[in-house]
């Protein structure tokens, strides 16, 4: 028997307002065991999901009377590793781990802390936005993102661009990144479908808001950029094409035009001329056509290269002779997943901080002002606390914590959470809970780690998943030099694009080995790139004869079918990387101290252990070497210590081998 769901969703702009739907859920999804974060999602209500339902991010979180669990199915074992016990007494459970049962009744409470929530435009470089009336017809350039979407309403009589409008993408209660959002399309019967109207809703959501804001006629003219797969899914057609199609299939570089009313656009857009970016490749879509547009890298003389960073990263590379584009699944680590703490660009996020005497202090900002609540910390503030984590010595190339520096600073700590699990793993406190009490308090967006402490911390697991983000990007830069023969010094300009892209603090971003360490005049921010693309293809005609022109004749190396690339993400997976004569930056960096670097120890215990042995065996060995690796004890010989170490107090090891001197190491 069929059994029926009520959700009641908090309002999160207004207080006490409460959205009630219900569903009914049939045999069919019942036996094939639809998690209530799958139901919700197929019927429209937005539950945060970074983890793609896996049970691991804890975003998900829904309040079902105590009561009344026993009319689901829940995992309570993953469950209780999630959420503190005091939580779930409150009746807390997680949507993506609980399946409803044959033939009931129930009540789902979903908080407003699970409700994806609104997302402010972060326009490019190119475009400024006046707040005036509409005269005549109206245009609109759409992005959409993975993650995001955001929309320009345009006055065409002037073609100034008279508002914005930007929320999440409505699929992303489908998965985080593009492959689980077509894994869902292959689980599912009408998983197409389901991905196709949330877009659709998403984007009438935005002209509804628009036309409510402005009076226009009608709206004649549209343009979307977006990554091929979601260029396919608001045209209504099947991105599995994508996947499975030979990577140099025509139909992933057509301009494809169609009436407004064909990708179900209302709100004055039924017969508006629909004109969609045509991608460059299988992976790699309108949204870095449109980035090549602003960046006009197509006119350069010299080599250009234009990195979009966001969760399909994608690279192209070239000048006005040639051009060449890649993509990497970069993942949402940047945008806020797959971090404990990390959060999307709003109020209440970290963007800025510094760490200081040796770890002990964290000077930080909040987006929204100093009397906001620190809720988490954004993609910007993530890479500048690697940065500084890294500038500090409190991290090793791994990414993993130095255990000795938990001597200097308590910040620095076992996590309690993975001690529990039997895993030991090493977290870093930026904010203590306790500082940020009797500040405003915001809906909490941050995952369960906040749950189980109200301090805000990073961890090796997030550190991890930042390091796999960073190294995606970066190989697919250095695939895309190594097919084309480029080395960095011949690269005359570096152009950043997406949405946080402005944000970026380029040295931080450099030394943690997310981008080129190269002369820093040589970057250029743009922004939303894709947005403003799309807006200056609305406004000019040529500029989409250039965006065709450049379809039809760029080289796209696939990634997936190349060797190169396997090698080069490996080698990336180091901070900043393993090839540290590419990141020249770091290796003259004053006062680093990871777990990589040594220094003469005054240490005395080790000076002790020395003496001993020294007793013993009457044997000088120059230096011992720890099973891990993990450190080196110089000879007390000054003479030799001198020898080796020259000038520098501290040099570097690669592994168990020392570079570039003359220290012999005793196994
Ligand atoms: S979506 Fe349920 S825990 Fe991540």
């Amino acid at each position: 028997m069929p059994s029926k769901i009520l959700f009641r969703i908090e309002g999160k702009e207004k207080e006490n307002d409460e959205l009630i739907k219900e569903i009914v859920v049939s045999d069919e999804e019942i036996s094939a065991r639809e998690s209530l974060l799958t139901l919700a999602a197929k019927n429209d209500i937005a539950i945060s999901n970074f983890c793609n339902g896996r049970g691991k991010c804890g975003r998900c979180k829904i309040i079902i009377n105590f009561d009344e669990q026993g009319k689901l199915d829940i995992n309570k074992e993953l469950l209780s590793k999630v959420l503190k016990p005091e939580k779930i007494l409150k009746g807390y459970i997680l949507a993506c781990l609980a399946f409803p049962k044959n033939n009931t009744n129930i009540e789902v409470i979903v908080p407003s802390e699970s409700i994806e929530s609104k997302y402010e435009v972060l326009s490019g470089k190119a475009v400024k936005i006046t707040d005036r009336e509409i005269s005549g017809d109206a245009g609109v350039a759409i992005d959409i993102g993975t993650t995001t979407v955001a929309t320009y309403l345009v006055d065409l009589s002037n073609n100034g661009v008279v508002a914005s409008e930007g929320s999440y993408n409505g699929q992303v209660r489908f998965g985080a990144d593009v492959m689980t959002r077509m894994n869902y399309i292959i689980e599912n019967k009408t998983g197409d479908e389901a991905l196709q109207n949330a877009i659709g809703a998403t984007i009438n959501i935005h002209l509804k808001n628009l036309s409510e804001r402005k009076k226009f006629q009608k709206i004649s003219k549209i343009v979307v950029s977006g990554n091929t797969v979601m260029t396919y899914l608001f045209l209504k057609k099947n991105p599995l094409e994508i996947r499975d199609g030979a990577y140099n299939n025509p139909n992933f570089k057509r301009a494809y035009t169609v009436k407004g009313r064909d990708v179900r656009l209302k709100y004055g857009a039924e017969d508006a001329d629909v004109y969609c970016v045509p991608g460059l490749g299988n992976y790699v879509g309108g949204d870095i056509t449109s980035d090549i547009i602003i960046s006009e890298i197509f006119k350069e003389d010299k080599i250009c290269l234009v990195i979009d960073v966001g969760t399909n990263g994608e690279v192209a590379l070239g000048n006005k002779e040639w051009l060449a584009v890649c993509a990497t699944s970069a993942g949402p680590a940047f945008e806020g997943g797959e971090v404990r703490c990390g959060m999307r660009a709003m109020k209440g996020a970290i963007d800025r901080l510094k760490i200081e005497n040796q770890g002990r202090d964290v000077i930080y900002r909040v987006i929204g002002g100093e009397f906001n609540k620190p809720e988490g910390i954004c993609g910007s503030g993530l890479i500048i606390l690697i940065a500084e984590l890294m500038r500090n010595g409190l991290i090793d190339a791994n990414g993993k914590f130095n255990r000795k520096s938990a001597e200097k600073t308590e910040r620095l700590r076992k996590s309690k959470y993975y001690e529990e699990q039997g895993q030991e793993i090493y977290e870093y406190v930026v904010v203590y809970g306790n500082e940020t009490e009797g500040k405003e308090d915001i809906s909490s967006l941050r995952s369960h780690i906040s749950e189980a402490s109200s301090d805000i911390t990073i961890n090796e697991k997030d550190l991890e998943n930042l390091k796999y983000t960073k190294a995606a990007i970066f190989s697919g830069v250095m695939t895309l030099l190594r097919n084309t023969g480029v080395k960095f010094d011949e690269i005359n300009k570096i152009f950043i694009a997406g949405g946080f892209g402005n944000f970026i603090d380029l040295e931080s971003a450099i030394l943690v080995g997310l981008f080129p360490d190269v002369e820093r005049e040589k970057y250029k921010f743009i922004g939303n790139g894709s947005l403003d693309g799309a807006y200056r293809q609305l406004i000019d005609e040529n500029a989409r004869k250039t965006a065709e022109n450049i379809a039809s004749n760029v080289t796209y190396v696939d990634l997936s079918r190349d060797g190169n690339f396997v090698d080069e993400y490996s080698a990336a997976l180091y901070f900043p990387h393993s090839r540290l004569d590419l990141f020249p930056t770091w290796k003259n960096f004053e006062g680093m101290r990871g777990t990589n670097e040594i220094e003469i120890s005054d240490n005395k215990e080790i000076k002790e252990i020395k003496e001993k042995e020294k007793e013993e065996t009457k044997e000088i060995k120059i230096a011992e070497v720890s099973k891990e690796a993990k450190e080196i004890k110089i000879s007390e010989d000054k003479e030799r210590q001198t020898k080796i170490l020259k000038e520098s107090k501290m040099f570097r090891i690669e592994g168990f081998k020392i570079e570039g001197d003359e220290l012999e190491i005793e196994m």
